[in-house]
């Protein structure tokens, strides 16, 4: 667990919220690590959860993607992704997450040897009881590989038309610097004959370029991160005037040195312009904290009142994908009027 989701968070950071940018293999806690490793009969190359911890200081994107691939080697069958999800699910309940849209990286582990089916299914296991065991819905995203080929992308899109049923959409991550959007048009015009929804990560280390890509050439409803956004005033036109929603994650920005400190962060200037902006964890395992402890921390770091705090939570289900049909559309408006009714206690 992580420090910041040890100590009870403030009422202001427990508001209803959607939590829409996450990767499940960035909640893999030291301690499940471990477990799994030990498990699967697996030696880290660590001594214990605390020399793993000092690990987690990055320079970049980079440094902190070498350690998440390297530790993805401790989750091989369905039971550890079954764990995996629901460890998370269990900690972001706490933190007010009523409604989680879900990252995982196929080609990361079929690249291993496990195959999608596996990941798919024990992701779902744990993802199918949510909303019953810890009060959340749930929808599953696949995410490309920027830094593989176009070529492992489409195969990856093609292994897992069996599985459509559970997954709402597709995204891409990864190295973004060097792999535009452009490489995986084809594939993204396939996902979006299938039905699925798309969104891609841009603007994270990569300049407005990328998010004019991931908006023109792949067609995404949602950018993941965009904080480079606003080096564009075209661009934040465009985003404003389609309205395309933008998960940020204040927390993993610091950590990955995108900005030197959270008061830099240019959040509130962003809302200014009229971006429909939320606040997510990205990788929490990694970047020292979850959704809660991402409104805690901008919350305090920029001084955002009550009213600013509401807009960022009902701002994350206007965003979510909670629209495909009538009981997600009920789930949508439950939740809102939830945000509405909230009262702060501190
Ligand atoms: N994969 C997991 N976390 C990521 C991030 N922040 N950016 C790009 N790819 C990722
Ligand atoms: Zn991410």
């Amino acid at each position: 667990m992580s420090d910041a989701s040890r100590t009870p968070l403030a009422t202001h950071a427990r508001i209803p919220k959607a939590e829409l940018h996450l990767h499940i293999e960035g909640t893999l806690e030291p301690e499940l690590a471990f477990e799994l490793a030990a498990r699967n009969g697996i030696t880290l190359p660590y001594a214990d959860t605390e020399e793993l911890r000092t690990a987690y200081l990055f320079a970049d994107l980079q440094s902190f993607l070498d350690l998440y691939y390297a530790l993805m080697a401790v989750l091989i069958t369905e039971d550890d992704f079954e764990a995996l999800a629901d460890a998370y699910l269990a900690l972001a309940a706490e933190q007010g997450v009523r409604h989680a849209e879900i990252f995982f990286d196929p080609q990361a582990h079929t690249a291993r040897g496990v195959e999608i089916g596996t990941v798919v299914a024990g992701l779902h296991r744990a993802l199918a009881r949510s909303e019953e065991r810890h009060g959340i819905s749930t929808k599953l995203i696949m995410c490309f590989l920027r830094d593989q080929s176009a070529e492992s992308a489409m195969e990856t899109l093609e292994s897992a038309k069996p599985y459509l049923d559970k997954i709402v959409g597709v995204g891409l991550d990864s190295a973004e610097v060097g792999n535009p959007a452009s490489k995986f048009r084809d594939v993204y015009a396939a996902a979006g004959e299938l039905g699925l929804r798309k969104v891609a990560h841009a603007g994270e280390e990569g300049d407005p370029s990328y998010v004019w890509e991931a908006l023109d050439v792949l067609g995404v409803e949602r950018v993941d991160h965009g904080l480079r956004s606003m080096e564009d005033p075209e661009l934040v036109a465009r985003l404003v005037r389609d309205r395309i929603p933008l998960t940020l994650c204040p927390m993993s920005n610091v950590r990955l040195r995108t900005i030197d400190v959270l008061e830099d962060h240019p959040l509130v200037a962003m809302m200014d312009a009229g971006l429909l902006c939320t606040v997510n964890s990205d990788d929490p395992a990694y970047f020292g904290g979850y959704a809660g402890d991402n409104f805690h921390a901008v919350g305090e770091a920029l001084a955002l009142d009550h009213e600013r705090l509401r807009e960022l939570a009902r701002n994350s289900f206007v965003a979510s994908f909670l629209d495909g049909n009538e009981d997600d559309e009920r789930r949508r408006a439950r939740y809102i009027a939830e945000v509405e009714a909230y009262e702060f206690e501190d």
